[in-house]
C-alpha cells in the first residue's frame, strides 16, 4: 500500500508564486490521483509488498507510470518551500559554477530546457555518479533520472497541470515563478548525500 505523503508546507505556503489552488488541484487531486491508481494496479501482484523505488525499477507500463508519478511528485514537492527566495550556498553553488559558468546562466539554461520539452514531462537537475559532474536533464511523461542511474537534486515539473491554473498555457511564467520558491536548502542535502563517501 503506498500513501500519499503530506505535504512539506501549508497549501498557501507559494503564494503568490504557485496558488494554494493550484496545491488543491495538484497535490489534493492529480498526485492523490496517482497514488489511488497504483493501489488498484498492485492489488494482489508481486508489486504489493515492494518499496515505490523498487516497484518504479521493476514495473513497466501502467504501473511504472502511476509509480513514477507518485516519486516525482513527492520529489517535486520537497523542491519547493515556503522558505521562499533561496539561493544556492556552499559546495552545491561551487559544482553549479563549475559545471554551468554561474548561478544565472545555470538559471537560464534550466528554464530553457524546461520550456522547451514537447508535451508533458519534467526537467531536472541531476548528479552523475561516475564524475559527480552536474547535469539538466529532460524526462517526457513520467520517465525519472532513477532508471538512467542518475542522481535527481531538483525537479521542475512542466505538464501542463503544474501550471494552467495560475498561469493558463503559459509554461515560461511558471517556471519564472518557481525559481522564488525553490528549496535549495534541500537540493544542497541531496547534493551533499550523493557526493559524501
Ligand atoms: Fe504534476
Amino acid at each position: 500500500m503506498i500513501e500519499l505523503p503530506k505535504l512539506p508546507y501549508d497549501k498557501s505556503g507559494l503564494e503568490p508564486y504557485i496558488s494554494q489552488e493550484t496545491l488543491d488541484f495538484h497535490y489534493g487531486k492529480h498526485h492523490q490521483t496517482y497514488v489511488t491508481k497504483l493501489n488498484a494496479l498492485i492489488k494482489d501482484t508481486q508489486f504489493m509488498e515492494m518499496s515505490l523505488e523498487d516497484i518504479i525499477l521493476k514495473a513497466s507500463g501502467a504501473i511504472f507510470n502511476n509509480a513514477a508519478q507518485v516519486w516525482n511528485h513527492t520529489f517535486y514537492w520537497e523542491s519547493l518551500s515556503d522558505k521562499q527566495q533561496q539561493q544556492p550556498q556552499g559546495p552545491l553553488l561551487d559544482a553549479i559554477n563549475r559545471d554551468f559558468g554561474s548561478l544565472e546562466q545555470f538559471v537560464q539554461q534550466f528554464s530553457e530546457q524546461a520550456a522547451s520539452i514537447f508535451g508533458s514531462g519534467w526537467c531536472w537537475l541531476v548528479l552523475n555518479p561516475a564524475d559527480a559532474s552536474l547535469q539538466i536533464m529532460q524526462t517526457s511523461n513520467a520517465e525519472l533520472p532513477m532508471t538512467q542511474n542518475k542522481h535527481a537534486l531538483l525537479t521542475c515539473d512542466v505538464w501542463e497541470h503544474a501550471y494552467y491554473i495560475d498561469a493558463r498555457n503559459q509554461r515560461p511564467k511558471y517556471i519564472e515563478n518557481f525559481w522564488n520558491v525553490v528549496n535549495w536548502e534541500r537540493v544542497a542535502q541531496r547534493y551533499a548525500i550523493h557526493t559524501e563517501s
